[in-house]
C-alpha cells in the first residue's frame, strides 16, 4: 500500500534514522518518493520505543467514567476506548468507538447524535456487498469526524442461535454471505483511514453467560463455519484489528487461546494486524501475552491491569520474551501505518458531517434489506385505494426500533419514546425518529388512524373501522440478553391475530433483531421483515410498502417454525447463577449451521434461508458450470419477466454427490441484479474452493474430493430453479489458501 509522507522534513537532520523511518521518512520520501511499507515503518518505530512506550501502546482504557475511574483526559468522552500515542515518534492516540451501525455513545447524559445504519442483519439481508461497503464508508467517516481513528466494527459471529440477543449486529448464518458482507463493511470503514475491528473472535454466539460459557467445537467443523466467516471477512476487509471474545473455546478463554490466536489467525491465515481483547475479556498477563493477545482493552473492565505494570514486570523477568512485546506493539503500529492513521490525524469536527448524505446511505441499505416474506393476493405494493388505514403498534407513529447495548447509536433530539426498556445497560430502548406512519401519509391519500396495539380488542376495533390494517410488531434485542424463545414479546401475537380477525386486509411489519415465530401467519395477507431499519427506517418501510422500490431483501438466516427445530432446546446456561461456569456443545450441529441443519434434519422452516419475494418476477436460463482452476465457474442469465423494475438475488448452492459434507448443500455464491421489465443480465460466479472442500485437521489443509458436484441455481434455499453437474479433480490446499 502506498503511504503519503508526513510534512516534517525539517526534522530529518536531527532524528535518528530509525525514528525517521517510523515517521515515514527516508531520503527517498524526503525527496518526494514512496514511504516505506507499513511493516518496515512499524519495525522501525518499535526499535525506537522505550519499554514504557511499548507497554503504553498495548494497554487500553475505557474512555468513559466507570467503576469510580475517570476517563483518560485525552480520550473522546463517553466512548469505548483510548490508548495513548507516542508524540515523539509521531504516533497518535488511538481513539476507539463502537460499532457496526454507526458512531455509538456509552451511557451518558448527552449522547452524541449520529447516523444509524440499519442493523447488520438488515444490511446482510440486502445481499448487496456494495451497500455494505457504502454503509461502512459512511459510518467510518462519521467516526473520523467524531475524533475516532479505530472503529469496533465488523461483527461476524454466525447466527447459530436465533435467540442470541446480538444477532442484529451480525450478518446471519452462512459463512460466505457473512464473511463477504462484513468484509465489505470493514473495507468501507477503513477507506477513511480508520482501523476496523472484526469481532468477536470466535464463537461468541450467545449472550447468556457470555463470559462463563465454554464453547466445545472440533477444529474441522469450526474451520468450515464460524472460522470461515472470519477468514473471509479478514481477507476481504483486511481489518487492522481482531477483537477476541468473552467466551472460552475448548477450555481456554478466547483472549488467551493459543489455538485461535496463534495457530489459526496468525499462523494459518497469516494475519498481520493485532488482537485486542473485548472489554473485560483479558484474564491474565503471561498466558494472554504468550497465547496471542496484543492489546488489553477498556481498563478498568478487567479485574487487573494485566498488560500494564504486570506485563512490564513479566518482560523484565523474562516470562514474556521482549521479542513478544515488540511483536505486540509492532502489530498495532503496523495496522495504524497501513491505514494511514499517522498521515491523516483525526479531529472532533462533527459539524462537517453531511447528515443528508449519511441518511441517504442508511436508507438505501434499509430499503434493500427489507424482506417481503409473504404477499397474498398481491396486496402489496399498496395502492391509493384506501379511505382509512389503521396503523397499529410499534410506536410507528413516531419512529422505528433499534437494537441495544454498546453499539447503540443515538438520534438527534433523543428517542421519541422515552423511558422504555431497562434504565441501565443494555437499555434504554431507543427508537429512531423516522415515522413509518408519516412516511406513508406522505405517499397515500388516506386517513391514518394510529393505535398503540397494547389492548388487542381495542386494536381490532380500530382495524374493523378501517379499510386496511398495518401492524408494526417489535422485538427489542440487546447485547448481554438472549431471547427466551422465538415469540414476539408483550402478547403482540394476540394483537396481530385479533386485528387479522377483524377481516380487513392486514399487513404485518416486523422490526426484530432475530427470526420470530408467526402463529397468525395464515390469517394475514402480507408480512415484511424490516429488522431495525436505521435512521431513515420509516421512509424505507414506506417506500417498500408502496412499491416506490422493489422488495429485494432475502433472508440471511432461517426463520424456524418452533424452538423444537433448533439444535438446542434452550440456550445453555439459561437459569444458572451468574457466576456458574458451563459449556455448550457446538459439535451437535458442527458446521451444519442454520439452513444446513434444517436440511440435514429434514425440518421445514417457516421461511427458508434466502427467501424473499419481489414485486416482479424473474426467469433464469442458460445455467452452466465448469471446473476452473480447482474451483467452479458458474454462468447463467436472469430476466425480469414482470411489469415492474425489480432486483433479483439468484443464489448458487453446491452439493457433493455422495457422503462427506456436513449437510446436503452450501451457499456457493450469489448475484444481485437491478432489472427493468423485460431486461436481462448475465451473472458469472466463481465458487470459493473452500465451499467445495472439507477441512482436514490432521494435514491442516482443505481437501476437495474428486467426484461429481451438483450446482443448483435457486431463488432461496428451498426454491431451486435449475441444476447442473460438474466433475472436479482432487485438490488439497493450505489452511490459509484458496
Ligand atoms: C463489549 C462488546 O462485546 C464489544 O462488541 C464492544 O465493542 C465493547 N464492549 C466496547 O464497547
Amino acid at each position: 500500500m502506498r503511504q503519503q509522507t508526513t510534512p516534517r522534513h525539517h526534522a530529518m537532520r536531527t532524528l535518528p534514522l530509525l525514528l525517521a523511518l517510523a515517521m515515514g521518512m527516508t531520503a527517498a520520501t524526503a525527496a518526494g518518493g514512496d514511504a516505506p511499507a507499513p511493516d518496515q515503518r512499524a519495525a522501525a518505530a518499535v526499535a525506537a520505543m522505550t519499554l514504557d512506550e511499548k507497554i503504553q501502546t498495548v494497554f487500553g482504557y475505557f474512555s468513559t467514567d466507570f467503576k469510580g475511574t475517570a476517563r483518560p483526559k485525552d480520550g473522546v468522552p463517553f466512548t469505548a476506548g483510548f490508548i495513548a500515542g507516542v508524540e515523539r515518534l509521531g504516533i497518535p492516540h488511538q481513539q476507539l468507538t463502537d460499532a457496526g451501525m454507526g458512531v455509538a455513545t456509552q451511557p451518558s447524559e448527552q449522547p452524541r447524535a449520529r447516523t444509524a445504519l440499519p442493523a447488520g442483519i438488515a444490511t446482510a439481508a440486502s445481499w448487496n456487498p456494495a451497500l455494505a461497503y457504502a454503509g461502512g464508508a459512511m459510518i467510518g467517516q462519521e467516526a473520523r469526524l467524531s475524533g475516532h481513528n479505530v472503529m469496533l466494527v465488523g461483527g461476524v459471529n454466525l447466527q447459530r442461535e436465533p435467540r442470541n440477543g446480538r444477532n442484529f449486529e451480525y450478518a446471519g448464518e452462512d459463512p460466505l454471505l457473512s464473511g463477504v458482507m462484513v468484509g465489505e463493511a470493514i473495507r468501507g470503514v477503513q477507506s477513511n483511514h480508520v482501523v476496523a475491528t472484526v469481532k468477536h473472535f470466535a464463537y461468541n454466539n450467545q449472550e447468556t453467560g457470555r463470559t462463563k460459557v465454554d464453547v466445545r467445537i472440533g477444529d474441522a467443523a469450526g474451520r468450515m463455519s464460524d472460522l470461515l466467516a472470519f477468514q473471509i471477512a479478514i481477507e476481504r476487509g483486511d481489518p487492522g484489528a481482531v477483537m477476541c471474545g468473552y467466551n472460552l473455546v475448548n477450555g481456554f478463554y478466547a483472549c488467551e487461546n493459543d489455538y485461535l490466536l496463534n495457530q489459526v489467525l496468525k499462523r494459518d491465515w497469516g494475519y498481520k494486524g493485532y488482537v485486542m481483547s473485548d472489554w473485560g475479556a483479558t484474564h491474565s498477563t503471561i498466558p494472554a501475552a504468550l497465547n496471542g493477545l496484543d492489546q488489553q482493552s477498556g481498563w478498568p473492565f478487567d479485574l487487573s491491569p494485566y498488560f500494564n505494570g504486570a506485563l512490564k514486570e513479566a518482560v523484565e523477568n523474562g516470562h514474556v520474551p521482549p521479542a513478544r512485546l515488540d511483536d505486540m506493539a509492532r502489530r498495532i503500529l503496523r495496522a495504524m501505518y497501513a491505514n494511514g492513521l499517522m498521515e491523516h490525524p483525526v479531529r472532533v469536527e462533527p459539524e462537517k458531517i453531511d447528515v443528508a448524505a449519511s441518511a441517504a446511505v442508511s436508507q438505501a441499505a434499509a430499503e434493500e434489506g427489507i424482506v417481503l416474506l409473504k404477499n397474498d393476493k398481491g396486496l402489496l405494493p399498496l395502492t391509493n385505494t384506501y379511505t382509512t388505514i389503521a396503523i397499529i403498534g410499534g410506536h410507528a407513529d413516531v419512529g422505528v426500533l433499534s437494537g441495544g447495548g454498546s453499539s447503540q447509536v443515538y438520534p438527534a433530539g433523543g428517542s421519541p419514546v422515552p423511558n422504555e426498556g431497562p434504565a441501565s445497560f443494555p437499555g434504554p430502548t431507543v427508537y429512531l425518529p423516522s415515522s413509518p406512519l408519516k412516511a406513508l401519509a406522505a405517499r397515500l391519500h388516506a386517513k391514518f388512524v394510529y393505535h398503540d396495539g397494547k389492548d388487542a380488542a381495542a386494536a381490532a376495533k380500530v382495524a374493523a373501522g378501517s379499510d386496511l390494517a398495518i401492524v408494526f410488531a417489535t422485538q427489542w434485542t440487546a447485547e448481554s440478553l438472549d431471547q427466551p424463545d422465538l415469540s414476539l414479546p408483550n402478547r403482540q401475537d394476540e394483537t396481530i391475530a385479533a386485528v387479522a380477525a377483524a377481516g380487513k386486509p392486514t399487513v404485518v411489519v416486523l422490526e426484530t433483531g432475530s427470526p420470530v415465530t408467526m402463529p397468525w401467519l395464515g390469517a394475514v395477507d402480507a408480512v415484511l421483515a424490516a429488522w431495525y431499519p436505521g435512521s431513515s427506517g420509516g421512509e424505507a418501510i414506506a417506500r417498500v410498502l408502496t412499491g416506490e422500490v422493489d422488495a429485494s431483501g432475502r433472508l440471511p438466516a432461517t426463520f424456524p417454525r418452533s424452538v423444537a427445530q433448533l439444535p438446542r432446546a434452550r440456550v445453555d446456561g439459561t437459569g444458572l447463577p451468574e457466576a456458574a461456569r458451563f459449556s455448550t456443545d457446538y459439535n451437535i450441529e458442527g458446521a451444519a449451521v442454520g439452513y444446513k441443519w434444517f436440511e440435514k434434519k429434514g425440518h421445514q422452516p417457516l421461511f427458508a434461508f434466502g427467501h424473499g419475494l419481489s414485486y416482479t418476477s424473474f426467469s433464469y436460463t442458460g445455467l452452466s458450470a465448469k471446473a476452473d482452476g480447482g474451483a467452479i465457474a458458474v454462468r447463467f442469465k436472469t430476466a425480469n419477466t414482470g411489469k415492474r423494475a425489480g432486483k433479483a438475488v439468484p443464489q448458487v448452492y453446491v452439493s457433493k454427490v455422495g457422503a462427506g459434507w456436513e449437510a446436503p448443500k452450501r451457499l456457493g455464491g450469489w448475484d444481485k441484479l437491478a432489472l427493468a421489465p423485460g431486461q436481462s443480465g448475465e451473472s458469472r460466479i466463481g465458487i470459493d474452493p473452500r465451499v467445495l472442500a472439507v477441512f482436514d485437521t490432521r494435514a491442516n489443509q482443505w481437501r476437495i474430493a474428486a467426484g461429481e458436484y451438483v450446482v443448483t441455481l435457486a431463488e432461496a434455499a428451498d426454491k431451486p430453479v435449475a441444476t447442473v453437474k460438474v466433475r472436479l479433480p482432487a485438490r488439497a490446499f493450505a489452511a490459509g489458501a484458496r
